[in-house]
């Protein structure tokens, strides 16, 4: 036998370890020991668990990748053959889970003939978030243990569900308080000699209607997990366990299982898996590079921003100064502070106590006394440039030599923050995303004189903070604002043009966005970006066309949702309406831009849209301002609602390929002009056949 499977005795019953870190996948050894165990005569039950941390924690998700860049869609029978032969055993076999039995771990757990697990684990199907369903009769024997409904709601919603609810669901037997091995002997014992229950087998649970729980779910999934073709997929699979017999019902499974696994979809989801754990790891950073712990933090400015950023230090358990201008604003803002805790509370997120914890984190303060003994201020002042500019020279005197000074600007030059101040090696911008305590997204912006120490504080902090870090260089609104502005550059002209506001909104909604472009205006303000264009001067520059509109509504005072109205009219709980008001600027700017309605389709405004961004991305990609298309995708997909199924935007331009796009957007160029001039790079890369995905790996190995 494998060492990857050790195997003792204690008394009759027979001890299989599987030691196969980091997830313990389910090594070949097992059903052999299972088979060696069943001939020996001595043992009369076997126990099967988990060796360090967990039991079979899941399927290596490495695996997935291989499996479909092979092509090879003909499988054979996979982890269910080797499920089959445990369950087939004529001893009974008792599952012992501690840490996590997740996907192929709890698949394992059910072919086994009882389970009993510790306290604090947790078992799950969560394979419908890598757009897969389980694959080794997680659907079919799921709702002969749990019921139809809650393996309906685990295998399509795919959350982890703890010890006691599975006590509870009928997925495990028994839940061990003390040591697990020694109830999971005990519980071997009690049922050696005894004809193994077998999970096949089980039918009680699956009698009864259940047209009702299906329908619900499939209407449930459309809604939440829009346009997801795996949650569909799992429905369906634990429908074959109710109308199919058991062979059949995995037959079943498998051919869906195959599907999914060859889905764009599935594909997509497991890029962004792997990208969340890739953008941690930035090449320019040398491993060694040492970064600061950050014990204590200081943020300037408690509005909608600051006060955002100080939640998200407290929730870390960081003490965190917060400073403001005057009494009032301080309050202001720590009153808001306290409104978005009460509502955690309400919603039963967190205690009470939770709440009193992290606000006594959080020390409002009017002066800049205590500010020596932050390691990280963090500027949250309003937006422009010569207000910044002074605060970081105060910021550079009143805090501690060693200590970062970090903006939280959405566009400003990092390199005149630092020029401000004695040391620019320690100023760095740290772009959060609104709300700041929800959002993921944490934009890392270095600048020319940057330290790499400062780099890797930012980004181990963003770790520590819960956030997606992304290191990018500094530019005219990074990365994400900067590919941001195309993209609602287009979806303003496109109403120039002719199409609908809600059109326009509801096309890039239904290609998954999680807001359209204009509706997201409104939400952030669309003060925000006309501030922005007048103190760059945009609409000076007469050489290419201007989008009329948004400038027209910010000086009419409508701002967006805040002021009620912006390209849409809001009710008092900020219901959005069809402003006819609205229909009068358009028709005016139109006539201005000289231009004449006409109908435009869904598929153009997504192509219009969507290409702007992978346009500007490639753009960003070649100037080095962000490292790797991955770091672009993480930044879409974690902080502007790109949908995760589509990868981000280069990897979804990926998968159109890079030729179409191309030729897509050289047609723009000759209707529109030079704002659609293609990247360079995205030029090559459709002329080489190459991907944005692979141009890193390819222009190493070259260089
Ligand atoms: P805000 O207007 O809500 O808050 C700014 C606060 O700074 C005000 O409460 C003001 O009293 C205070 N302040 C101004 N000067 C100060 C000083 N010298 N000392 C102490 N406090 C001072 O603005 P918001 O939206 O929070 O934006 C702050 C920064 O975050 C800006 O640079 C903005 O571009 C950026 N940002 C904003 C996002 C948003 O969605 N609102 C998203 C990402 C970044």
């Amino acid at each position: 036998m494998s060492e990857l499977v050790l195997k003792s005795c204690q008394g009759a019953v027979g001890v299989l370890t599987v030691n196969n870190p980091p997830v313990n996948a389910l090594s070949p050894g097992v059903p052999e020991g299972i088979a060696e165990f069943a001939g020996d005569g001595t043992i009369e039950a076997v126990v099967l668990i988990g060796g360090g941390r967990t039991f079979i924690a899941g399927a290596d998700i490495r695996e997935f990748g291989k499996l479909t860049a092979a092509g090879d869609r003909e499988r054979g029978p996979g982890l269910e053959g080797v499920l089959e032969k445990i369950e087939n055993s004529g001893k009974p076999v008792v599952a012992a889970i501690h840490g996590t039995a997740f996907g192929g771990g709890l698949e394992t757990a059910m072919a086994c003939h009882y389970r009993v697990m510790a306290a604090g684990a947790q078992v799950g199907q969560p394979e419908v978030k890598l757009g897969l369903i389980p694959g080794a009769g997680g659907t079919q024997r799921l709702p002969r243990l749990a019921g139809v409904a809650k393996a309906v709601e685990m295998c399509a919603g795919g959350e982890p569900v703890k010890a006691a609810e599975a006590l509870a669901a009928g997925i495990v037997d028994r839940v061990a308080e003390g040591d697990l091995l020694a109830a999971a002997v005990e519980m071997a014992r009690e049922v050696a000699g005894k004809a193994p229950r077998r999970t096949r087998e089980l039918k009680e649970k699956l009698g009864g209607d259940w047209e009702g729980v299906f329908a619900a779910a499939r209407e449930g999934a459309r809604k939440k997990q829009r346009n997801l073709i795996a949650p569909l997929a799992a429905i369906e699979a634990v429908e074959a366990a109710v109308k199919l017999p058991f062979d059949e019902g995995i037959r079943r499974e498998a051919a869906l299982f195959q599907d999914c696994l060859f889905s764009e979809q599935s594909k997509a989801l497991i890029h962004v898996f792997f990208g969340e754990r890739e953008v941690a790891k930035v090449p320019e950073i040398p491993k060694d590079t040492a970064a600061m712990e950050v014990k204590t933090a200081a943020v300037v400015g408690a509005g909608t921003m600051g006060g955002g950023i100080a939640m998200v230090f407290a929730n870390a358990g960081i003490p965190v100064l917060l400073k403001e201008m005057d009494a009032e604003a301080l309050e202001r803002g720590m009153a808001t502070i306290r409104r978005n805790y009460e509502n955690s509370v309400k919603k039963g997120r967190f205690s009470p106590e939770t709440m009193e914890q992290r606000l006594g984190l959080i020390r409002p303060v009017l002066t800049f006394d205590a500010f020596h003994e932050a390691d990280i201020v963090i500027e949250a002042v309003y937006e422009g440039l010569e207000l910044k500019k002074k605060v970081f020279s105060e910021l550079n005197t009143v805090s501690r030599r060693e200590a970062i000074l970090a903006s939280n600007t959405s566009t400003l030059d990092i390199d005149a923050l630092g020029e401000a101040t004695s040391r620019p090696e320690k100023v760095i911008g740290t772009h959060f995303f609104s709300p700041a305590n929800v959002m993921r997204l944490l934009e890392i912006v270095k600048g020319q004189k940057t330290s790499k120490e400062t780099m890797a504080t930012a980004m181990a902090l963003a770790k520590r903070l819960g956030k997606v870090g992304v290191l990018v260089g500094n530019c005219r609104g990074f990365v994400g604002n900067r590919m941001f502005g195309p993209y609602r550059r287009e979806a303003q002209f496109l109403v120039e043009e002719g199409a609908a506001v809600e059109a326009v909104d509801e096309a890039l909604y239904e290609f998954g966005m999680a807001m359209g472009p204009l509706a997201t205006g409104d939400l952030a303000g669309l003060d925000v970006g006309w501030r922005i264009r007048k103190e760059f001067g945009d609409a000076a520059d007469t050489s290419v066309r201007q989008p009329l509109i948004e400038d027209r509504l910010c000086e009419m005072g409508r701002f967006g949702q805040k002021t009620g109205e912006g390209w849409y009219r809001y009710d008092v709980q900020r219901r959005a309406s069809h402003d006819e008001k609205v229909d009068r600027v358009i028709a005016e700017c139109r006539k201005q831009a000289g231009l004449t309605a006409r109908a435009i389709g869904a598929a153009e405004i997504v192509d219009r849209t969507i290409y702007a961004l992978v346009n500007e991305g490639a753009r960003i990609l070649e100037e080095g301002i962000a490292g790797r298309a991955v770091d672009i995708d993480m930044i879409y997909v974690t902080g502007y609602g790109f949908p995760a199924y589509r990868g981000g935007p280069m990897w979804y331009a990926d998968t159109v390929g890079l030729r179409k796009v191309y030729e897509r957007v050289a047609e723009f160029e000759k209707e529109h002009g030079r704002l659609w001039t293609p990247a360079p790079l995205l030029k090559q890369l459709a002329a080489e056949g190459g991907t944005f995905a692979g141009w890193r790996a390819e222009r190493r190995a070259a260089g």
